[in-house]
């Protein structure tokens, strides 16, 4: 049996934070990990997305090529992973030429079977921008469940995806007016010829999570839609046809063979290029794609069928452990207002390990999790310190102080062979726990050797005992040393690099093994260089990771604080009129000033308006406006300035207030 392990490819548009990590990058990592403990064939492939509407959008504005964000944030991304130590075997691109050519002859192999058909079809088209708006270029309010916010091609608030001409109330990104529907051409992906295949392949599948199962189950039994697996856009992967010129492949097309063309750079870069067939085409591949649940349909019914539709043999999908989403301090996180925790920032606070063993305690399997840095801090601190790290330091230090650091073999009593059947049992139940993805409940079980080790530990009262019985200590710090070493095998996947240090300082450097976790009975621990496994978490770190957050929610506007109140008469003393705009022109030599001549029935008057930034003169004629008439005259720049038009003038922009049906020029507002 081999593995091939993957993980979503992270778009190339953004730096890792927290929620990308509890999501897909981890519970890969660590499934790997133990995976790598049992001695087991796998490889771990991933690589940055790196088309796609999000990073043109990038691109624009900044004025920059797409190029440029994908090399910035392909680097920033493969730092954040390796602070984590988050290890791929291979980490790739879907710019790099190897994975648009293997992009092209996968849309070659469909095209040719008949599974991908052209069609004349409708676009949105933004008239003021002059190009097509595919996908992210364009929002509006899902068709499918109401929210707003939804993008061109996929709805985040209920997953679905569908045709950008059905989204309600489009509005251009770049430029906010509302598109028109164009005339275009596509190429759309037949699923329909694969729904056979797919319902036998998903029939045997009862294993899947349930969450991807039911989504699956739903999707096929609504029956197989056409989809449109090209774009109107310059940046992604040619279509390879005569007459597609200016037409790129979705996304989500080329970007899951970048799981192929990432394992075909691994296999060259170690020197065997034909490697990569043992893992995707052989039968005896469980192909394994950690997602996050919003990639659920294009890895568990997209992806299969265009692995169906080659020439090849491809291996198909044998899990899809897609998991929910991870909120910050109970609000949705949120990358443009800066509500969220930067891996490279966190990283650089805290060793990687806190961050990990976090985000598994607090993995969001079966539904959404949330980080809460307080929190944070009360696991590392209660758990980690006084659990774990408390139990290696306890043995430690007695080890040092009355055997000189060595602990030897001993008989073990029945209570102490009580104590390592239960924790053999821990064990077990933990590597049915790895086997099942269920990382969040591993953490629990193995600090629970580590709480079984203390109670032991306090029961035999080590300190007591050491005037009377030397024997009675060494089996009680042989049973912890022994627990110490199953806990240095059982959580490596979740922390690695502490669980190296905590092996160093039991001198154990031998390789790692699950099956192998402890020494043998015959042979003697000899500590190393022992220090404290962990560092507690202070309030004033806490503080100052809080003050580095954003915010949760749109700024509120800041409003003026309310006046005192006033009578009726004072307000009647105010004249104020519907007034029509008959001339307006800019004031010389000033940016804000208008000189307006405006109607107000009886007569005409003209004055001076602090509007020129946000209105064009032209634009203004036969407006109607409020405007307080009976306002004291004043000559302002040259202009016998008589009356005021009113306007709310917020933070960043200023708004007349007109009647909303058309009134006579002089009606008196009140
Ligand atoms: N970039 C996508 C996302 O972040 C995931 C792509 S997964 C792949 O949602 F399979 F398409 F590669
Ligand atoms: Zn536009």
């Amino acid at each position: 049996m081999k593995y091939l392990v993957t993980s979503a490819l992270p778009y190339a548009n953004g730096k890792l934070h927290v929620g990308h990590v509890a999501g897909a990058y981890l519970p890969a990592d660590i499934f790997v990990r133990w995976l790598r403990l049992h001695h087991e064939d796998v490889i771990y492939i991933c690589g940055t997305d790196e088309h796609g509407t999000p990073i043109s959008i990038s691109a624009d504005k900044e004025g920059v090529g797409p190029e440029v964000i994908v090399d910035r944030f392909h680097k920033s991304i493969k730092e954040a992973f390796d602070s984590l130590d988050i290890r791929f075997d291979n980490f790739s691109g879907t710019a790099r030429p190897p994975h648009h050519k293997a992009s092209q002859a996968f849309f070659t192999a469909l095209y040719e079977k008949g599974h991908i058909k052209v069609k004349h079809t409708q676009q949105l088209y933004c008239e003021h921008d002059k190009r097509f708006l595919p996908d992210r270029y364009v929002e509006g309010v899902c068709p499918s469940c109401g929210a707003s916010g939804a993008r061109g091609d996929q709805c985040d608030a209920c997953g679905a995806a569908y045709d950008t001409i059905t989204l309600k109330e489009p509005k251009c990104k770049i430029c906010g007016n509302t598109p028109i529907v164009k005339d275009t051409k596509h190429w759309f992906l037949q699923l329909n010829d694969f729904k056979d295949q797919l319902a036998t392949w998903i029939s045997t599948k009862d294993y899947w999570k349930e969450n991807v199962r039911n989504f699956m189950l739903n999707l096929l039994e609504q029956g197989l839609i056409e989809r449109s697996i090209t774009r109107d856009l310059s940046w992604g992967v040619p279509v390879p046809l005569e007459d597609a010129e200016g037409k790129v492949l979705y996304v989500w097309f080329d970007a899951p063979i970048g799981y192929i063309s990432s394992t075909v750079e691994w296999a060259e870069r170690i020197g065997q290029p034909e490697r990569w067939k043992d893992y995707w085409l052989s039968e005896d591949t469980r192909m394994i794609h950690f997602i996050g649940k919003d990639n659920i349909i294009f890895h568990a019914l997209i992806w299969p069928a265009m692995l169906m539709g080659q020439d090849l043999n491809y291996c198909l999908p044998h899990d899809i452990p897609a998991n929910e989403f991870m909120n910050l301090e109970g609000q949705k996180i949120s990358t443009s207002r800066n509500w969220a925790i930067w891996v490279d920032e966190f990283t650089s606070d805290f060793p990687g390990d806190y961050l990990r063993y976090y985000l598994a305690v607090n993995a969001p399997e079966k539904g959404d999790s949330d980080f809460s840095l307080r929190d944070f801090q009360a696991r590392i601190n209660n758990e980690l310190n006084n659990v774990l790290g408390n139990l290696a330091n306890r043995v430690f230090a007695f080890t040092v102080k009355n055997f000189e650091g060595v602990i030897p073999a001993v008989n073990l009593s029945e209570d102490s062979k009580a104590v390592m059947r239960e924790a053999f049992e821990l064990m077990q139940q933990i590597d049915d726990g790895f086997r099942e993805y269920q990382v969040k409940k591993n953490t629990r079980l193995i600090m629970d050797i580590a709480r079984l080790g203390n109670r032991y530990f306090d029961e035999r009262k080590p300190w007591a005992m050491i005037k009377e019985d030397r024997e009675h200590v060494a089996e009680t710090l042989r049973v912890c040393a022994d627990l110490l070493a199953y806990i240095s095998v059982a959580m490596t996947p979740i922390m690695p690099s502490r669980m190296q240090a905590l092996r160093a300082m039991l001198g154990l450097d031998s390789e790692l093994s699950w099956d192998k976790a402890i020494i043998d009975s015959q042979q003697s621990y000899v500590l190393k260089d022992t220090h404290a496994l962990f560092r507690k978490v202070t309030d004033e770190e806490i503080e100052a990771q809080l003050k580095k957050l954003g915010s949760p929610e749109e700024d509120k506007v800041q409003t003026d604080p309310l006046k005192d109140s006033i009578t009726y008469d004072d307000f009647a003393k105010m004249d104020i009129r519907v007034a029509t705009i008959l001339e307006a022109k800019r004031v010389p030599k000033t940016d804000k000033l208008l000189h307006l001549k405006v109607d107000i029935g009886s007569e005409q008057r003209e004055l001076i308006a602090g509007i020129a930034e946000v209105y064009e003169p032209e634009s203004l004629i036969g407006k109607q406006v409020a405007m307080l008439v009976n306002l004291e005259p004043k000559k302002i720049r040259g202009v016998h300035s008589q009356g005021m038009i009113l306007a709310v003038n917020t933070q960043d922009s200023l708004s007349l207030l007109s009647p909303e049906k058309p009134c006579p020029p002089g009606s008196t507002i009140r």
